[in-house]
């Protein structure tokens, strides 16, 4: 199926917001810069089982939607229990004693997804243009996410051969050793915040363990995973290997997470619906888990710090992607020495970042996800203000199509204020005044969740107490965001179980066999 859209409909009114003095001046017309290169072909739309591209078994279909004007691109194939269950007979068939795939060497395993990142790197231009389509995320982003998926292919490429168990000096007269092995099938559920990062994200460690896998990306965001599927196939994996099954998450995720031939559920999302698949997952069956839920990420501003590099770092710790971020600093905790220049400098910025077309070269800013996402963000801002913080600037929907939100800064805000406490997902910064580091790590830890924190400062030693001091999976010092494929990411308490990246994070893809053989003397 082929269909050509264009990102931007001819009559679109492109604005491009430069957000003054808290007022907004708005630039209508045609946008010279927009780039013909907006036309993006969509060239999948089904579902991809044992290395073919198929309808769903109802033969239901639904609309993926470009966020940057609210107007339907596709109609993407919508799987359910019936295609989840072909799928997981596809993996499982692929994973069979004695199939290419089990028999293949390690080493080739590794060959495939060095491959696999060669054809990303060969289609990035296309791939960024899809992802921006879908996502909305300024193209410059969307390059990033595509760059960073191969070098997170080629960093689980390293190690596919390098996978391995121990000899241990068991007490008796043995021989012990261990062996690492692949779980099966395991089933992974990605969110619409990094599409095309989520799915290498879940696949790479997989696969690169042995295992193989049924993925389901999110509604808003099949487009980039789906022809993703058409590299692996021309990639050379074995048929059914990996599997892709869009669709909604009560109709294909949950029968993907009950589904008794499936071994492991990997997850990134909401903490509620990790709830549920943490509870689902042991059911029936016992399925081994690891969950990437959400955030509310604190960043200590501590009053030894460059204030403009400080300003700078947690702006865009907060309104990166649009504020679609897990690990997004969304409570900026600022020493009270600085806390007025901090703010007024904070607002400066946030004023000056611009928001609109994501395939214009000068936008920082694109569109929030779906309308869902769009309008949980201005009824958390209309709370922020109820409860008396203090709108510093921004607050409100920019134009009168697709999703787009000012940038907006909250400052006076108390650690109980809706605002302070839930993940808000969108462009709206928290600062938060404090005044000593003992209380300062005390309030960072007062929340739920647990992914990440962050501290500016030039003392060290301040530096690694607040380090040791924060219940939080990652802690980044005088900087932010700042992620690898080496380095292990994943959450404290609410925020998950489980990590992704570096040997942690495949330590998540397989399991370990203990063997024992009886000798009959021990003589060394
Ligand atoms: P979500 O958690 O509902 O969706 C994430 C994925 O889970 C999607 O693929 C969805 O189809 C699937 N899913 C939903 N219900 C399911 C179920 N019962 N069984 C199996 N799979 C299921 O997140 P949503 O609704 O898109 O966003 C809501 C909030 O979640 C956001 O406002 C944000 O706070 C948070 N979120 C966090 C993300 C992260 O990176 N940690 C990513 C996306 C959202
Ligand atoms: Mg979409």
């Amino acid at each position: 199926m082929r269909i050509k859209v264009c990102s931007f409909t001819k009559n679109f009114l492109f604005h491009q917001q430069q957000l003054q003095s808290n007022s907004i001046k708005r630039f209508f017309g045609t946008n010279p810069l927009l780039r013909m290169a907006t036309q993006v072909e969509v060239k999948f739309t089904q579902i991809f089982i044992n290395n073919e591209f198929v309808d769903s078994v109802n033969g239901k279909k639904f609309p993926t939607i470009n966020p940057s004007t609210g107007e339907q691109i596709c109609l993407v194939a919508e799987g359910d229990s019936a295609d989840i269950n072909k799928a997981v007979a596809a993996a499982k068939e692929a994973f069979k004693l004695g199939s290419e795939w089990r028999t293949m060497d390690a080493s080739a395993r590794g060959k495939l997804l060095n491959k696999l990142a060669d054809l990303i790197e060969r289609d990035a231009d296309y791939l960024a243009k899809l992802e921006t389509l879908d996502n909305g995320k300024p193209y410059k982003l969307s390059l990033g996410d595509v760059n960073g998926a191969a070098a997170h292919l080629r960093y689980h490429a390293g190690w596919a051969d390098k996978v391995q168990g121990k000899t241990v000096p068991m007490d008796g007269d043995h021989f012990s050793f261990t062996r690492v092995e692949p779980f099966g099938v395991c089933g992974q559920i990605i969110p619409w915040n990094f599409p095309l990062e989520m799915f290498v994200w879940k696949i790479a460690p997989a696969l690169c363990c042995g295992n193989t896998v049924v993925l389901k990306p999110a509604e808003q965001t099949p487009l980039t995973a789906l022809y993703a599927c058409s590299l692996i196939k021309e990639a050379g994996f074995p048929a059914g290997v990996v599997n892709v099954v869009p669709g909604y998450g009560p109709t294909a995720g949950a029968p993907l997470v009950t589904h008794p031939d499936v071994a492991k559920i990997a997850f990134t999302g909401s903490t509620e619906v990790g709830k549920i698949i943490l509870q689902s997952a042991g059911k029936d069956s016992i399925k081994k888990v690891s969950l990437e839920l959400g955030g509310k990420s604190p960043l200590v501003v501590m009053n030894d710090a460059d204030i403009d590099l400080a300003v700078n770092i947690a702006h865009e710790a907060c309104m990166f992607n649009q504020g679609q971020c897990c690990c997004a600093a969304t409570r900026t905790f600022v020493q009270e020495s600085i806390y007025d220049e901090f703010v007024q400098k904070s607002r400066e910025l946030a004023l000056k970042r611009t928001v609109g077309d994501p395939f214009n070269d000068s936008t920082a800013q694109g569109p929030q996800i779906d309308d869902d996402q769009f309008k949980k963000i201005l009824s958390l801002i209309e709370d922020g203000e109820k409860e008396g913080a203090k709108l510093e600037c921004g607050g409100k929907a920019v134009g009168n199509k697709g999703y787009f939100i000012q940038p907006t800064v909250f400052s006076n805000v108390k650690d109980n204020m809706k605002i302070a406490v839930e993940e808000i997902f969108g462009p709206v910064q928290q600062i938060l005044k404090f005044k000593t580091l003992d209380e300062v790590i005390e309030r960072s830890n007062d929340t739920t969740y647990g992914l990440a924190a962050g501290i500016i400062t030039k003392d060290m030693d301040t530096a690694l107490m607040y380090t040791q001091g924060v219940r939080a999976g990652t802690v980044w010092v005088n900087t932010f965001l700042s992620l690898g494929p080496q380095m292990p990411f994943g959450g404290y308490k609410m925020s998950g179980v489980g990590r992704e990246g570096g040997e942690d994070g495949i330590k998540e893809y397989y399991q370990v066999k203990s063997v024992v053989v009886k000798i009959p003397k021990k003589n060394a």
